[in-house]
């Protein structure tokens, strides 16, 4: 599908065969919020739009700027971020679509960040058995990963992303001047996805992180650029391998084994790029028990973590038994034996017998969990 929007804008496609259209594309680019709606009336011409986007947004005045005063139904999450990621805020968006008469000729457009397309794109899969939806992506978390890859959910009362379907976009459009507005922690956690990214797949954006971390602090423009494409690159070529996450896609759950359990622990006081930031360093810390280290990517990843503004320990009480109990939720358990994703060196991850996730014998993965508080 043709990007209406023609200026300097980079895009990319990532190609799903389980779309009609064979994939979708990916705008990456700088200050073209207000011209977008013009742009998605052009592109998804017959469709009426609905705008699913949270209160900071909102207040950030990029609500106002993409609708540029025309009319369009909208649903505000509120409170935003992880609280209101339930079955809850779901069924309530479900229903004010109904009520605004909406049909199959839907748009679902999420203005926001992983929070807003997760639960916008659940609501746009099962909406009348599945409409189009649109990503515009706000945020460092969703700009680098939650916006490509098709995967939608809530979180339960005891887990993250416990219930949720694969609904793949119909576009992305990644303004990365809307950054600008994200308060500071927010900003710096979700830079751990990127981390992960280069410790996963690519040691030359790894060291170009590195080299860049103070302008990535100040949110340079261009750095900001260089980061979403790059980010995107890798994504969208593991999604691509595996669109499913039938195996070689949990590579991107790198970190978030025991990071998960930390965020759902925490009772969401941990943002989810704060938890899979300690994630990496417990995964690498499993890495050293298990022999696999021969570098110093563990000490690398954690000096990036630290310089970009990250903890690399748990600075609450996460009690060791609590957090076994809860990887045996974890997606990638085979028979409540958790599996985790390991690197063989930086931009690359283990694998064996054909598996990206392995098995890891309980007393090491106890023995880190003990640790976990611990700066060594
Ligand atoms: N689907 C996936 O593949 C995937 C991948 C990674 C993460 N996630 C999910 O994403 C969520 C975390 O993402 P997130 O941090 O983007 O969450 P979020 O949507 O909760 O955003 C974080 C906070 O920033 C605010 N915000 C967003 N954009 C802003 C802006 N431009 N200016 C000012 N404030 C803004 C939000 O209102 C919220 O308070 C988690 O639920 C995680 O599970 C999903
Ligand atoms: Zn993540």
């Amino acid at each position: 599908m043709d990007c209406p929007l023609k200026d300097n804008l980079k895009t990319f496609t990532v190609s799903t065969p389980a779309l009609p259209e064979g994939g979708y594309p990916v705008v990456i680019g700088s200050g073209f919020l207000g011209r977008l709606r013009a742009a998605l009336k052009e592109q998804f011409a017959g469709r009426m739009g609905f705008v699913i986007t949270d209160r900071s947004l909102v207040q950030a005045g990029h609500l106002d700027r993409f609708l540029g005063g025309s009319q369009m139904g909208v649903y505000v999450i509120d409170p935003p971020g992880e609280v209101s990621k339930t079955m809850e805020t779901l069924t309530s968006i479900l229903e004010a679509m109904e009520s605004c008469f909406l049909g199959r000729d839907t748009l679902v457009i999420a203005l926001g960040g992983g929070t807003v397309g997760d639960i916008a794109g659940f609501a746009a899969a099962v909406f009348k058995r599945g409409v189009p939806v649109v990503h515009i992506p706000t945020t460092t978390i969703s700009q680098a990963d939650s916006s490509i890859g098709g995967k939608t959910g809530v979180d339960s009362t005891r887990s993250k992303n416990a219930f949720g379907v694969f609904w793949h976009p119909a576009a992305v459009y990644m303004d990365t001047e809307t950054l600008q507005t994200l308060d500071e922690v927010q900003y710096r956690a979700g830079l751990a996805e990127s981390i992960k990214h280069a410790a996963i797949a690519d040691a030359g954006f790894f060291a170009w992180l590195e080299k860049n971390a103070d302008l990535l602090l100040k949110r340079d423009p261009a750095v900001l650029e260089h980061l979403a494409c790059q980010n995107c690159r890798i994504k969208a070529s593991v999604v691509m391998e595996d669109p499913l996450e039938k195996n070689r896609r949990r590579v991107l759950n790198y970190g978030h084994t025991i990071g998960h359990a930390l965020e759902a622990l925490s009772g969401y006081s941990l943002l989810h790029g704060q938890a899979v930031a300690i994630g990496m360093i417990a995964a690498g810390r499993i890495e050293k028990e298990m022999g696999l280290v021969g570098d110093d990517r563990l000490e690398r990843i954690e000096a990036l973590l630290t310089k970009l503004g990250l903890a690399t320990r748990a600075a609450g009480t996460y009690p060791p038994q609590k957090i076994l109990e809860l990887l045996k939720l974890d997606k990638k358990s085979v028979g409540r034996r958790p599996r985790f994703v390991l690197l063989e060196k930086l931009g690359s991850v283990l694998c064996r017998d054909g598996q990206w996730a392995l098995e890891v014998p309980e007393e090491i993965v106890e023995k880190v969990l003990v640790r976990l508080a611990d700066t060594v």
